[in-house]
């Protein structure tokens, strides 16, 4: 008796999609991204690669698509501690009309690390002197090349298109980038990054994900909002959503809900509130009332806040953590709802049309 197989399929390991294997690869890329760089004993964050990067005036992060909204919560994390820090998408970064000088460290954040429009901005900042990073997952790639210093993100091969274990692995390379550079950091971060992976496998475990993309894998819209370290997620929310199902998504700041996309908002088109410790609760529980009026179907992205779960249709459970890393987590969430709303309409949730997995041309 022989069995058939093929070696796609064996790369899957029984998942019916790299995605989807990819996304349950999270608490192992986590892992190996931390492995050797937070010493709990000591509770202490310590990346040898970044030994020889000085504390820079500013940093300028420069990255596209997935890699961007990474960039965009990286700089959240330096601004908190104190560093001037602004994320630029690679593609619109100049630097003849952004001001940059060897005080400024410019970090491209590029998961293949052969992205045409970060080399291009990376290659920028190196010609007017800024000291360059790359954060990327791939040892020896053009990026890691041109930048003075890499930190790798170990999340191990991507094979899926849309970038998903690549993402948090990036999120938490940037959380260790940002708490080397300025040796700001405290046990209860440490211990918070430790819990990550086990928390991550609990949504994985149990995440009511799967039926709510059967209740709306119809709608017109989907609509993500979030505040502070939330926002980036709710892009990053939306672009999965949009690379994988083909349906109209969008992801804003939820303050901005009010200045243009409320006129989009019906009883057909879902928004999805991230709602986390820290995240401003009652500024967003605001706009969810503003949707529900409106008769929008609402699934809360929350930690337990109960304000927001009472005005919600459905919830999606975010464990407890630090304030920074529970958007972290509430994004693995989002991914299953993208995943699941591809897979019931029958996507090619791995190679999406008209999409690449690394894009080599501006
Ligand atoms: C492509 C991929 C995206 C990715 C972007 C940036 O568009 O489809 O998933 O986020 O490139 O890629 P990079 O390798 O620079 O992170």
């Amino acid at each position: 008796e022989t069995i058939e197989w093929d070696a796609e399929d064996a790369g899957k390991s029984g998942y019916d999609h790299y995605m989807l294997k990819e996304i349950h690869e999270q608490p192992t890329a986590i892992r190996q991204c931390l492995s050797e760089r937070v010493t709990e004993l000591e509770g202490c964050i310590d990346v040898d690669s970044l030994a020889s990067v000085s504390v820079p005036d500013r940093v300028q992060f420069v990255a596209c698509g997935t890699s961007y909204h990474a960039a965009l919560y990286g700089t959240r994390l330096l601004r908190e501690r104190g560093v001037p820090a602004t994320a630029f998408l690679a593609s619109e970064y100049d630097v003849d009309a952004v001001p940059i000088g060897d005080d400024a460290l410019v970090v491209g954040v590029t998961q293949s690390g052969e992205t045409a429009d970060t080399m291009g901005a990376l290659r920028g900042a190196n010609r007017v002197g800024a000291t360059t990073l790359a954060v990327t997952n791939v040892v020896g790639s053009s990026a890691a090349r041109e930048c003075d210093h890499a930190m790798y993100v170990r999340a191990g091969p991507e094979i899926g298109v849309a970038a998903t274990k690549t993402f948090v692995s990036q999120q938490i390379a940037l959380v260790m980038l940002a708490s080397e550079l300025t040796g700001e950091y405290g046990d209860e971060l440490v211990a918070a990054l430790r819990d990550l992976p086990g928390k991550i496998q609990s949504v994985l475990d149990a995440s009511a994900a799967r039926g709510i993309a059967t209740e709306y894998r119809d709608s017109d819209a989907f609509f993500f909002i979030g505040r502070g370290y939330n926002a980036p997620v709710a892009l990053e929310g939306a672009l999965k959503m949009k690379e994988i199902t083909y349906r109209h998504a969008e992801g804003f700041a939820a303050g901005e809900l009010k200045h243009g996309p409320l006129a989009l908002v019906t009883d057909r088109t879902p928004v999805f509130a991230l709602v986390t410790g820290g995240s401003n609760p009652t500024k967003t529980i605001g706009n969810v009332k503003e949707v529900e009026t409106r008769g929008a179907p609402v699934v809360a992205v929350t930690d337990g806040c109960a304000d927001v779960e009472r005005h919600a249709d459905f919830v999606l459970e975010v464990p407890e953590s630090h304030p920074a890393l529970a958007p972290v987590i509430a994004n693995v969430q989002l991914q299953l709802v993208s995943y699941w709303v591809a897979n019931q309409l029958g996507r090619s949730i791995d190679k999406p049309r008209n999409l690449a997995k690394s894009v080599t041309v501006e």
